[in-house]
């Protein structure tokens, strides 16, 4: 009681001086620096105060000075003491900042959320991959890609999704650059793509369906790419998201809006050079790949990531290449790679991380391990609504077996996913640039898309607090 009286008088109080202080996505360093002068001057109960409005914007449920909302709180206040020492510093190029995960220590965040390091050789070597050659193999015409290029203005990338604590980014990085692939070919409008399917049937371990994957214990891309292009990815609802590595049932779930990639292994390899990531990714599609995450990245929330901040050799993460920034040149602190992350509303612009682009064959923390670019989609059955594909048409594929047993979905855990929604396409696209242009999708449906429910609903329907993410 004390505490909420204290809130309150806290937000009165500050409501009339100023606001009160800003836990994450700093547009600059001044706006970082002065949050930290004052998150860092704060009593003991201001900061209860702070901590109870934070659990009510992320949709924590843990009850007030229960031992998991005590254990909550000390990791929260290691973790905002960070926030605070990184901030304060002068010069920093990237911003720390709170985010639905602030609640545990990155040790804690590590053991669910990301994959076990594995060094680089460890990536497969797929051998049926063709690399992507600009200009087309012909050719070979070294296109010059546009100094910027975001696939979010031309309101082809979905929300981010959330993976939970599943170490299955491997499948949302793969699938995700899928589903934006099937946007800009204009295959599915409204691509909603099952993550589970991948993590079950490709991810069962050495061999299981041709396929070695070990579901949210880590994972390839690769095999989310390849297991498409065989078979096909259903839709979310035809196979929600569980979180948890659970038995292979592709046989038994309807295919209905499902998608396929029109060449196998379902992907180009990319060169690891930032000129390359650039051709690919203004020319063609958004581009996934491996990642070295560390406890800085854990707590990004604004500014450019810089390469400075990992050492180590392993990667542990992937994610998508959706846009950059090289204006300030390749390799200076300025210029960046736009990726989107699967970690819901975390970084910045609702799931976003803007990473230093380098002039090396690494990249930042290894980003450029393991490039992968998908190929052409195609629907693999006709959904409700067909969407007329300018791409070739795909080969007739040979009809799924019979199994339109409707069962009732099962209740889909929503990971916490807090306000504000991942930012909308912006009305009208960007006019296409000198390099080959993409062929321009139609602007996709407004939707408020929680997490990787994959419920997007419009945002009136929307109700009821988020559940908590499954262990994988
Ligand atoms: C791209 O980078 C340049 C140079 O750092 C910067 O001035 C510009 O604002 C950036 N563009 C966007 C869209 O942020």
């Amino acid at each position: 009681m004390r505490l909420a009286i204290g809130a309150a008088v806290l937000l009165l109080c500050c409501g009339l001086v100023s606001a009160a202080p800003k836990l994450r996505e700093y547009k600059d360093g001044k706006e970082a620096s002065d949050a930290a002068k004052e998150l860092g001057s704060m009593n003991g109960n201001s900061r209860k105060a702070i901590f109870k409005q934070w659990k009510r914007n992320n949709g924590k449920d843990y009850a007030d000075d229960s031992a998991a909302d005590r254990a909550a709180f000390a990791a929260w206040s290691d973790n905002l003491d960070a926030v605070v020492e990184h901030n304060k510093k002068s010069g920093v190029k990237f911003f720390k900042g709170l985010s639905a995960y602030s609640d545990l220590t990155f040790a804690e965040f590590k053991d669910k959320w990301l994959m076990p390091d594995r060094p680089v050789s460890d990536i497969p070597v797929v051998p049926s991959a063709k690399k992507f050659s600009p200009g087309g193999s012909r050719r070979q015409l070294m296109q010059t890609p546009p100094l910027e290029f975001d696939w979010r203005d031309r309101g082809v990338v979905p929300p981010a999704r959330d993976q939970g604590g599943c170490g299955a980014c491997w499948a949302f990085a793969g699938l995700g650059a899928m589903e934006i692939k099937a946007r800009i070919d204009g295959t599915q409008l409204n691509p909603d793509l099952s993550e589970q399917q991948i993590v079950d049937c490709a991810g069962g371990g050495v061999g299981a369906n041709g396929f070695g994957s070990y579901g949210c214990n880590g994972g390839w891309s690769n095999d989310a790419y390849g297991y498409v292009a065989k078979l096909q990815a259903v839709k979310e609802t035809a196979y929600p998201y569980t979180g948890v590595t659970g038995t292979c049932r592709d046989t038994s779930v309807s295919l209905d809006g499902s998608l396929t990639m029109t060449a196998q292994p379902g992907f180009q390899g990319v060169i690891n050079s930032a000129q390359a990531i650039m051709q690919a990714v203004s020319s063609t599609g958004p581009v996934s790949h491996y990642f070295n995450v560390q406890d800085s990245f854990y707590y990004y929330s604004g500014g450019i990531y810089q390469a400075s901040q990992c050492t180590a050799d392993t990667y542990n993460h992937a994610m998508i290449i959706v846009g950059y920034n090289a204006t300030a040149g390749i390799g200076s602190p300025d210029s960046y790679f736009i990726v989107r992350n699967s970690w819901g509303n975390w970084g910045v612009d609702g799931g976003y991380i803007k990473v230093q682009m380098m002039a090396d064959d690494k990249g930042a923390c290894l980003m450029y391990a393991g490039l992968m670019l998908p190929t052409t989609t195609a629907n693999k059955n006709a959904g409700p609504a067909p969407v007329p594909s300018p791409s070739p048409s795909p080969k007739p594929s040979p009809p799924p077996s019979p199994s339109p047993s409707p069962r009732p979905p099962p209740p889909s855990p929503r990971p916490p996913s807090p306000s504000p929604p991942p930012r909308p396409p912006p009305p009208s696209p960007r006019p296409p640039s000198p390099s080959p242009s993409p062929p321009k999708p139609s602007p996709p449906p407004k939707l408020n898309c929680k997490g990787k429910s994959g419920k997007c609903v419009s945002a009136t329907t929307q109700a009821g607090p988020a559940p908590k993410p499954k262990k994988g």
